[in-house]
């Protein structure tokens, strides 16, 4: 099969063939850390494309997918103040994020593990198993733009009431 029928789709505003190659169309089941590198370069060598890209809407957040391959999912997301997710993990698949703009608290469950809690700064950065629950929000005083990646890609995500019912 060629690389071409491998990806399904590529933003048309940061599509180029920089991006294509990054998204590895043959891989068809990619790690946490590779995830989380795929997530780290985007963010810092396409950071003006995406800032060009990204929308700040209220009262839903903003997002827009980047990329899907056979392999894995790609977005965009913005986060204005006070903006965030209900707890949920995805479904089972790995994930990563990393920051472009701003900050974001991110608490997170392994299941039976204690429930943990991070800020996130511009450039920073995770890649995550599958089994990882978590719940994201932007408590700055300024926009948050974060990049985001999943493997494998469409899979729904699950919600929780609390990361308390992580099991
Ligand atoms: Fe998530």
């Amino acid at each position: 099969m060629s690389i071409a029928t491998l990806v399904l789709d590529v933003h048309a505003d940061v599509d180029s063939a920089a991006v294509r190659e990054l998204v590895q169309p043959g891989r068809p089941l990619w790690t946490p850390s590779q995830l989380r590198e795929l997530t780290g370069t985007l963010a810092r060598d396409h950071a003006a494309s995406l800032r060009a890209l990204t929308r700040y809407t209220e009262p839903q957040r903003w997002w827009a997918r980047l990329a899907l391959t056979s392999g894995v999912e790609v977005w965009l997301l913005s986060w204005l103040p006070g903006q965030g997710t209900e707890p949920h993990d995805h479904g089972g698949a790995a994930g990563s994020f990393t920051v472009l703009d701003g900050d974001v608290l991110e608490e997170h469950r392994y299941p039976g593990a204690a429930i943990g809690r991070r800020t996130w700064h511009a450039g920073q950065g995770i890649g995550f198993g599958g089994d990882r629950a978590h719940q994201v929000r932007n408590v700055g005083a300024g926009p948050a733009v974060t990049v985001h990646a999943y493997s494998p890609p469409l899979l729904p995500t699950r919600e929780y009431r609390s990361l308390d019912d992580v099991r």
